[in-house]
């Protein structure tokens, strides 16, 4: 018996699908496989969703979820083991969206349903089958309620012009270039802003790729060269939003009433904190718990045969479901927490 425990052991050591990196939850006969890819656990919003997903999955299907570690061709493995272990149905997060054609074609070949969520497939290659399906949310709609909270703030409080021209000097902290929330959030936070009136001078933007220490570096650089100047921070995520809030720390704000506007997208547990402190300005929700529950509700669909018409979402374009974001602001944060 010890033997065969031990024998088991190792196998697993060594299989790389299941369980290097990964979790899978042993569920009852007769429940059907499903393989999450995550692009890289270590991102806070999508160690949220994957959660989401798992937790959903409970007494219902068996899922295996992998970290593709940030890199396409571990993905691309990890979506070929799916594949060949016949899994029900896929959900992919992917590393690079333009990756999602040939992921398509694969699970094509293969007759397993794919579900993609968080990174938006183009729209020729979510043509390609009519079992790939796209679950995630609106990424201009995010950036529009961070453009609405600074315009708002900026209107309540003429101070925050601090050079007193009339225009907000910005600096814009990007996510990944290339990726649709990325580059509709740095579009639409500014033309809300616009789209209230407000004069806007870019002083400079740059990449952290949704990353916090990253985002220190960014924020202190920035400091070193414009300093004062500087009147508002978009981030599109809390986790750079909140690097820039601990790089402004060391030149002495949010303290002793000294405060610069900083507004991220996420609504993570520590950018509520934030929010409760005082030092975050806004954010606005990704809604991490119901993209999960989408995910899995349409790929348990999907692996069990049922029309994703009846999972209880309403699908667009016969494809998508957009769940929707909240700003969340002082005023109401405590709802969110
Ligand atoms: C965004 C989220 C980011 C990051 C990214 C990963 O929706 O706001 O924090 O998690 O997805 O693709
Ligand atoms: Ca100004």
């Amino acid at each position: 018996m010890k033997r065969v425990l031990i024998a088991f052991l190792v196998l697993a050591a060594l299989s790389p699908t299941v369980f290097a990196g990964g979790s899978s939850q042993r569920g009852g006969g007769g429940q059907p496989e499903i393989g999450v890819a995550i692009y890289k656990f270590d991102d806070t919003f999508m160690s949220y969703t994957r959660n989401a997903i798992e937790q959903n999955a409970q007494g219902k299907a068996v899922v295996t979820t992998v970290d593709s570690q940030n890199a396409q061709p571990t993905q691309n493995d990890q979506v070929d083991q799916f594949i060949t272990k016949k899994m029900k149905a896929i959900a992919i997060n992917p590393v690079d969206r333009t990756a999602a054609g040939a992921i398509i074609d694969k699970a094509k070949a293969g007759n397993v349903p794919v579900v993609f969520f968080n990174r938006e497939p183009f729209a020729d290659d979510m043509q390609k089958w009519d079992k790939v399906y796209y679950v995630g949310a609106k990424a201009e709609e995010s950036g529009t309620m961070q453009g609405e909270i600074v315009a708002e703030y900026w209107k309540a409080n003429p101070g925050a012009d601090k050079n007193g021209d009339g225009v907000i000097q910005y600096i814009m902290l990007k996510g990944e270039p290339g990726h649709q929330d990325a580059e509709l959030r740095t579009e639409f936070s500014i033309k809300a802003v616009q789209g209230a009136g407000l004069k806007v001078q870019l002083l400079a933007e740059d990449t952290a790729m949704w990353d916090r220490p990253r985002a220190v570096e960014k924020m202190d650089a920035f400091w070193a060269r414009f300093g004062d100047q500087i009147e508002v921070v978009f981030c599109n995520n809390d986790d750079m939003a909140l690097g820039v809030i601990e790089s402004l720390r060391k030149v002495g704000f949010f303290s002793g009433g000294k405060f610069l506007p900083v507004v991220g997208v996420d609504a993570t547990a520590p950018a509520l904190q934030a929010l409760a402190e005082g030092s975050l300005l806004g954010t606005v929700l990704n809604d991490a718990q119901n993209q999960g529950k989408a995910t899995f509700d349409i790929s348990y669909a999907l692996a069990t045969g049922v029309s994703p018409a009846n999972a209880g979402w309403n699908i667009t374009d016969g494809k998508y479901v957009w769940v929707p974001y909240q700003k969340v602001t002082r005023d109401n944060y405590r709802n969110f927490q």
